[in-house]
């Protein structure tokens, strides 16, 4: 099929193509506005992660025809449309761009600074980021650019305007739907006909920009800033105070000291734990020691060295090297002959606890 073969797959790509939007995904924010009616009486937009453009294109031409009608009526100005991505575009006529990353404080300063004095009717975002492929992490970065864009949205749209961005309707999106409804009393999430339903994608349409009496935006945002974030900077319905309680008092055990055995004159006896695991992870792990000639678990395992006291470490490790080059030594002899070949001047036998191939015999 060759280069048609998308075409004849996907009706809103070949459409796309044939209405001269820069990608399928023009339609989505068709569809949303033919439902919501989220571009009605829009004069000032901002479209973030905007690349390759078709949201933007469709801004661009549904504003100016509000302005026509506007001009026809006596009292037009001309619209402002800002698109962020970060990516580069092919210029748009009318569309003011800006590259860069929008969880990044900069770029975030550079599209407030854009509505100098002025306030968006309408922020939008269809922002994706490189899927990983693992899922939970997609979900989670894709929450985040959400929260990223809600941030920037606050210093920038005015009150009553409108904000439409992508959400992954998985795990835990009531919680991203609770955080849009601490500024915005509507919240719907949208399902335009041409996102895939294979797609966990969806569209949250959040109307009438409300936020609580007394916000003030602000960067704090850890997403943005990449620093832990000073609460004490904030004040008011803006600094949120969790209370933090210690329960017991200081008569109760410390938890991060050593306490010796006999504390509090109790003489220590061994328990065993009062459930053990019944299925620990480390249970497979367990199970090829098992299998192992020499089970390090065993507690006769352990380096004896020479003069510890005055020893360095390179001293040690060329210790511990000659005494294996000794044991390996001892398992090539017959078996009777290894224990004595094996004992050190003092007597003592030795395995370095290092070698796994070590067949000596333990006693
Ligand atoms: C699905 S595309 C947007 C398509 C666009 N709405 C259109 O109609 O042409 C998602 C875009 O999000 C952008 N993006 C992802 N993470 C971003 C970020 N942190 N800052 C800015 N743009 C980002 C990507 O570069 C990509 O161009």
């Amino acid at each position: 099929m060759g280069k048609t073969s998308k075409d004849k797959r996907d009706i809103y790509y070949r459409r796309a193509k044939e209405e001269g939007w820069r990608a399928r995904s023009a339609f989505k924010l068709l569809q949303i506005d033919n439902e919501c009616h989220i571009l009605d009486g829009v004069n000032k937009a901002v479209d973030l992660c905007a690349a390759p453009g078709s949201w933007s294109q469709v801004l661009s031409r549904r504003l100016n025809e509000n302005y026509k009608k506007e001009l026809e009526a006596g009292n037009g100005i001309p619209p402002k449309i800002v698109a962020v991505d970060l990516q580069a575009m092919a210029p748009l006529e009318g569309v003011i761009q800006i590259q860069g990353d929008i969880t990044n404080i900069n770029t975030a300063k550079q599209i407030i600074a854009q509505f100098d004095n002025e306030q968006a009717d309408l922020v939008v975002c269809d922002g994706a980021p490189d899927v990983t492929g693992l899922h939970d992490m997609d979900i989670y970065i894709q929450g985040s650019l959400l929260m990223a864009a809600l941030n920037i949205t606050t210093h920038i749209l005015r009150e009553g305007g409108t904000f439409v961005a992508k959400i992954f309707r998985a795990k835990d999106v009531d919680l991203l739907y609770a955080k849009l409804k601490i500024f915005f009393p509507y919240v719907y999430c949208t399902k335009p006909r041409s996102s895939r339903n294979s797609s966990i994608e969806a569209f949250v349409v959040c109307k009438d920009y409300s936020p609580p009496n007394g916000y003030t935006p602000h960067m704090l945002n850890p997403l943005l800033t990449h620093e832990a974030y000073n609460s004490s900077e904030l004040e008011g319905i803006n600094r949120v105070i969790v209370p933090f309680v210690v329960c017991g008092d200081l008569s109760q055990p410390d938890s991060d000291t050593c306490y010796p055995l006999d504390f509090e004159g109790k003489e220590y006896t061994y328990h065993d734990p009062v459930q053990t695991p019944i299925a620990p992870p480390y249970e497979e792990a367990l199970a090829l020691l098992e299998n192992r000639d020499t089970d390090f678990r065993r507690s006769d395992v352990s380096v004896v060295v020479d003069n510890m006291n005055s020893m360095t470490i390179s001293d040690f490790k060329k210790q511990a090297k000659q005494k294996r080059k000794g044991m390996n030594e001892c398992e090539t002899k017959p078996k009777d002959s290894k224990e004595a070949d094996c004992e050190d001047a003092s007597g003592n036998k030795e395995i370095i606890d290092d070698c796994d191939d070590c067949k000596y015999d333990r006693p």
